[in-house]
């Protein structure tokens, strides 16, 4: 079995539990994350990896035109079921998006690019989408600068990548830069260096 289809089997098999586990993170600093990066977007929004749909609650609503991607349907099935009408939610890969060139003024990810097995193919898709004047906006856990902590991360990624389809070692910022994006923002959020938030615009 490819690693695609390893990683949709792993979040078919999360999609139950998924909102209660993380609610303790949810609560103490995550929600706060969502709300303040989410509720200004105005126009086109494309959310990849939609998951259960945490997102849908942040948004404006009167502002956008969302479109939310997912490859696992169960995922995708407690996304629709939070019964926000206006989000047009669709089974579909990050790694190869079916949507024209240069057609969305924002693009979301949020602890996505920890899971997608190619991520730099994602990251080239966005830069394909994105608008010459939209931003990209990740929030996403990336392996730290302290040498201590990025060992750690190491040696619990095999066990997280095999429960949670999540590697908590990854350089997004790299993975960002080869797709050709153009980092514009790089802030750290939470748990010293590891979370982050990243805004990209179009490459050249
Ligand atoms: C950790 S969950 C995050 C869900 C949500 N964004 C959140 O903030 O709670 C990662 C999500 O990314 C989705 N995902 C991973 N790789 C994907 C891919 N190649 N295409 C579409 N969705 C993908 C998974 O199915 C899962 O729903």
């Amino acid at each position: 079995m490819n690693e695609t289809k390893k990683t949709q089997r792993r979040y078919d098999r999360f999609a139950r539990v998924y909102d209660l586990f993380e609610l303790p993170l949810e609560r103490l600093s995550f929600a706060k994350i969502r709300r303040k990066t989410l509720s200004p977007l105005k126009g086109k929004v494309l959310e990849i990896g939609v998951g259960t749909g945490k997102n849908l609650p942040y948004y404006n609503w009167e502002n956008i035109d969302y479109t939310g991607i997912d490859f696992s349907k169960k995922m995708l099935e407690r996304a629709k079921r939070k019964n926000f009408p206006k989000a047009k939610m669709i089974y579909m890969d990050a790694q190869n998006i079916d949507f024209k060139e240069n057609n969305f003024d924002y693009i979301v990810t949020t602890f996505v690019l920890c899971s997608i097995p190619d991520p730099i193919k994602a990251l080239k898709e966005m830069q394909r989408l994105i608008k010459k004047d939209g931003k990209v906006i990740m929030i996403e856990h990336v392996r730290s600068k302290n040498f201590l902590l990025a060992f750690w991360q190491d040696i619990h990624n095999p066990l997280t990548k095999f429960f949670f389809g999540a590697n908590i070692n990854r350089d997004t910022k790299q993975n960002i830069e080869k797709a050709g994006l153009i980092i514009t923002k790089d802030q750290a959020l939470a748990f010293g260096d590891v979370l982050r938030l990243f805004e990209a615009r179009k490459g050249d």
